[in-house]
């Protein structure tokens, strides 16, 4: 006979239920028979300055389907990483609703956030976060440290990544032994590591030569295409804003739709305005 459970396991257990109806529940609404694996209602971010309010997400509303590439352009300061934070659940809105595979962040505990997160999304920072005490193979790992996840269930991943990002000779070096482009490249390895439906990448091209840049956004778009995830990037670069299914403009905390004429250029857009 088993030992009968005692409160803290029965309330440990109740725990694991709830978090995992959360999570699997996949309610990702079908709009035009496709899926929406990222939304955001009238999005509002302010952060207090002294005494001025700086609004960087104004209403934002927007939607990404499942395997879509949306770029993002806009000037410096219009508010690009701070809409990329919040729909990653890094941060909260002041007002508005954001949903990952249909479900509401805005609705989730700190705990489940951060393991939802870890199963469902990945992000690629604009300075890339490396935790400086832990080894780049450490680095890559923490995703699934925080999942729980077995060394047999990401092992071929991590290969792979590693070999297409190129920097097996690196991994036992700590971020500060790596050059800045290593250091993005094993922050990319890090996002994808546990394989996330929703993927949101922060000039994740920025620190790199033009070979290894395009060796990045090669892994990227097919990730993308593997997985059938959303991608959403913020770029300067207008040759891969060029490369995506559908661009948006960020312009003093507003987004909207920006369309892209029929030869790839991309009209009224000239990087830092
Ligand atoms: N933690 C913060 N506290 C106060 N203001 C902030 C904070 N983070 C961002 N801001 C302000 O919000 C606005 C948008 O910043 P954000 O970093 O999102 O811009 P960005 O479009 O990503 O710019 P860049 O292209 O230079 O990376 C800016 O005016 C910035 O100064
Ligand atoms: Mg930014």
């Amino acid at each position: 006979m088993s030992p009968r459970k005692t409160t803290q396991e029965i309330i440990q257990e109740k725990t694991e239920q709830r978090l995992r109806r959360t999570f699997d529940a996949d309610l990702s609404p079908e709009v035009d028979g496709r899926r929406v694996l990222l939304e955001t209602v009238d999005v509002i971010k302010q952060y207090r300055q002294y005494d001025q309010v700086v609004t960087a997400v104004n209403r934002a509303t927007f939607r990404v389907f499942e395997g879509e590439f949306v770029a993002i352009v806009g000037a410096s300061g219009s508010g690009k990483s701070t809409l990329l934070h919040l729909c990653a659940g890094l941060d909260r809105p002041n007002a508005g609703e954001i949903y990952i595979r249909g479900n509401r962040l805005n609705a989730m505990k700190p705990d489940e956030l951060g393991r939802f997160r870890g199963s469902y999304i990945g992000m690629v920072f604009q300075t890339h976060h490396l935790i400086p005490h832990f080894t780049a193979l450490e680095n890559i790992l923490v995703p699934t440290m925080l999942c729980h996840k077995s060394e047999m269930s990401y092992n071929e991943n991590l290969k792979k990544l590693v070999a297409t990002l190129d920097i097996g000779d690196r991994l036992h070096h700590l971020p500060s032994e790596l050059s800045g482009g290593q250091q993005q490249r094993v922050a990319i390895a890090r996002a994808l590591i546990n394989m996330p439906q929703v993927m949101f990448a922060d000039e994740p091209t920025g620190n790199l030569d033009r070979e290894n840049a395009e060796d990045v956004l090669e892994l990227l778009l097919e990730t993308k295409k593997l997985l059938g995830q959303a991608l959403v990037m913020v770029t300067h670069d207008l040759g891969i804003a060029a490369r995506a299914d559908r661009v948006y403009k960020m312009d003093a905390g507003r987004l909207r739709p920006w369309r892209r004429s029929l030869d790839g250029e991309l009209p009224g857009y000239h990087g830092e305005e």
